[in-house]
């Protein structure tokens, strides 16, 4: 290696093969490109590196339900993840797939060191079993009633309503997501790795190695409760790797996705003649794992306890972002705010997401929004008013009137490009550290230095005068812009390499940015970027909307992505159709609220009082406290269903339920009748 080069090694989480890419997952892969490529161009030796993750039951699901093989689903999605990041232009060294023999054998060169360390126990686990599918289910693929604040419909690890934590056996009602029965209660032997062992390795560890308001997290979860020991397998049917030495038991998904990281580099090595050591077995390598605020317990207990066991060198950094909104608000099908990679790039092209996103990247984990206003006016005002328009006036007068011919940088331009030049060990110290927005910020204002440049100097004007000094004036600016050109290729790499041809040079690193170009004759002009039509931003949505009313494949898959990560949103899958006579089981009625009441010691639930008429009183808890004063209640006519089984609460009885709109928390409205409406009427 070259003096001072380093050789680092970036990862993004790997997306699941069950549903395409989407905005949310173009943040980060976004972030890792333009980190990349700023390190490459940088001179160091830099790989970056992802695959699809592609076992776990939703895929072998999803498989089913399409009629494919698991192997061919996967196959499916991976062309189409791979035409995604390369029409998004993201760069990765090696794209490979969970799916493969050198994942499996790393995997199984992790699970056996850990064994041979005594770190593996087993235990029989009772779980919930769908007689008729035939399987254990996973949490998320259970529904029901939950078993504290009574709310329907939660899924079987966490309720909405209430936000509590279960085992999906103790919820109420409960149902097999994918047929409906009722799930019966099943032993079986898992192995689970000792994490509690690892406790002093890890308290020393996470603090160096994640960002600060992280580490504060994680040592709560160090803390002696809540470090639980992990179970690592999941019984058959499951599409994954069969333990080597457990036959029927499979490497839960999450074992085996993030070896998919070495896995990727491995098959590099092979593709390029180098060896795997080179990069995970040497302290000299710095390895980086870019990922999501909604996967760091995965990242920083279980993944660098299965690193250090089997010897492998653990990562330099866990670089965390915070999660996509759009215009505000979570990413939902149901709204039509759900945006695949696809449908964006049937519209736009990529560098204005890119640009958008370098603008709002600040390495940190707070959440990321992509305002469509803002992202029009950020790009046309910005990227192409000012950035790209500075080249566009300059070549095209230089061309029309001047044979392209640049001459020197004028007196009075040379202190702006010195100006320009200073900021680039600040641009780069941005980039190093996530913080592409401060970054662009410079960039921002470099182009607006050359523009009032070229402003002041009306070189328009003064071309008939002094064809001359016009053309220093243009070689000025043109220079300006030739340095934000070179500062914007991590982030622009297709906008920057047609710079780069209009200046007749060679593909830019980034010292690059300390020479002018003088004396040469650039390229004809052709056009850089032009303005975003609004229109085109509706077009995105419109193909959303339209693509969230279909029921995509990708679309059900998505309810079971969940499995494997406590945080991620859940995705609304479509309710099961049912019968009419289904839904005249259930009683509902119009009810007053006679009194609302605080309960001691319940922090998410309200004693109410409610008349229903003809039917009599009733005692209900509601998991409203979040959402409203009790005092505001009284007297309010609702919708209850007021044929639930009674349920024996810890503060009482319940006997009924209200109906409510919203996610739950404070995003709840009850439901009111029209007005005329009288306690006990029945509703349907
Ligand atoms: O959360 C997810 O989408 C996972 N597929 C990420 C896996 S990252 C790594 F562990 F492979
Ligand atoms: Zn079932």
């Amino acid at each position: 290696m070259k003096q001072n080069q380093r050789r680092l090694l970036i990862t993004s989480a790997l997306p699941y093969a069950n549903g395409d890419i989407h905005l949310g997952h173009m943040v980060e892969h976004m972030t890792t490109d333009f980190w990349a490529r700023f390190q490459k161009m940088q001179g160091h030796e830099c790989l970056s590196v992802c695959a699809d993750d592609t076992h776990g039951a939703p895929i072998m699901v999803e498989a089913r339900k399409q009629g494919r093989t698991p192997e061919e689903q996967i196959e499916l999605m991976h062309r189409r993840h791979v035409a995604d990041m390369l029409d998004f232009q993201i760069a990765y060294d090696n794209y490979f797939t969970t799916h493969s023999e050198l994942n499996r054998s790393l995997s199984d060169k992790i699970y056996l060191s850990m064994k041979e360390q005594g770190h593996i126990f087993t235990q029989t686990v009772r779980q919930a079993y769908c007689e008729q599918d035939q399987m254990f289910l996973p949490d998320r693929f259970v529904k029901g009633t939950c078993p504290r604040c009574h709310a329907a419909n939660q899924y079987g690890d966490s309720c909405d309503v209430c936000s509590s934590v279960y085992n999906p056996l103790e919820m109420e009602n409960p149902e097999c997501s994918l047929c409906q029965s009722t799930p019966v209660e099943k032993e079986s032997e898992h192995h689970f790795c000792r994490l509690s062992a690892f406790r002093s390795f890890l308290s020393e560890w996470v603090p160096g190695h994640t960002p600060e308001g992280i580490a504060k997290k994680l040592s709560d979860w160090l803390g002696d409760e809540q470090l639980q020991d992990w179970c690592l397998t999941r019984d058959k049917p499951y599409f994954g790797f069969e333990l080597p030495d457990a036959p029927g038991k499979y490497y839960y998904v999450w074992f085996d996705a993030p070896v998919g990281y070495i896995a990727s580099t491995w098959d590099w090595c092979r593709k390029n003649k180098r060896q795997l050591e080179e990069f995970w077995n040497n302290e000299q390598t710095e390895i980086y794992h870019n990922i999501g605020k909604d996967i760091i317990y995965f990242h920083t207990l279980f993944w660098p306890v299965m690193l250090k066991t089997a010897g492998f060198q653990t990562p330099k950094k866990i670089m965390v972002h915070g999660m996509l909104t759009v215009n505000g608000e979570k990413m939902s099908k149901s709204r039509g705010t759900f945006i695949t990679a696809r449908a964006y790039l049937n519209h736009l092209p990529p560098e204005f997401l890119r640009y958008y996103m370098a603008c709002k990247l600040n390495g940190t984990i707070t959440d990321i929004d992509l305002n469509w206003d803002d992202f029009i006016s950020r790009v046309n005002s910005d990227l192409v008013g000012k950035i790209t328009n500075i080249a566009s006036r300059s070549a095209q007068l230089l061309q029309k009137n001047l044979d392209r011919r640049m001459s020197v940088v004028s007196e009075d331009g040379l202190p702006l490009l010195t100006k320009a030049r200073d900021a680039a060990s600040v641009i780069a110290d941005y980039y190093e550290n996530g913080q592409f927005s401060k970054a662009i910020l410079l960039i921002r204002d470099i182009a607006d230095m050359a523009n009032k440049y070229f402003d002041d100097h009306t070189p328009w004007k003064l071309l008939k005068e002094d064809p001359e000094k016009t053309r220093e004036i243009l070689t000025t600016a043109l220079n300006l812009f030739r340095c934000m050109a070179i500062y914007l290729k991590p982030v622009l790499p297709s906008w920057s390499a047609a710079a780069e041809t209009l200046f007749q040079e060679e593909a830019w690193i980034w010292d690059d940015h300390k020479k002018n170009s003088e004396h040469k004759q650039l390229a004809p002009f052709s056009h850089l970027l032009s303005r975003i039509a609004p229109e085109k931003v509706a077009a995105i949505l419109d193909e959303s909307r339209e693509q969230s009313s279909a029921p995509a494949p990708s679309q059900k898959a998505a309810a079971g992505a969940v499995e494997k990560s406590e945080n991620q949103e859940k995705t609304e899958a479509l309710a099961a159709e049912i019968s009419i006579d289904d839904f005249l089981k259930v009683d509902l009625r119009v009810a007053r609220i006679l009194k609302a009441s605080y309960i001691e010691g319940a922090s998410k639930l309200l004693q109410l009082s409610l008349d229903l008429g003809p039917l009599g009183q009733r005692n209900v808890f509601a998991g409203i406290r979040s959402a409203y004063e009790p005092g505001s209640l009284e007297g309010r006519l609702i919708v209850v269903v007021a044929n639930l089984k009674a349920r024996k609460m810890r503060f009482g009885t319940s006997e009924g339920m209200l109906l409510a709109a919203g996610s739950g928390g404070t995003d709840l409205q009850l439901l009111s009748p029209d007005s005329g409406a009288r306690p006990g009427m029945r509703i349907g």
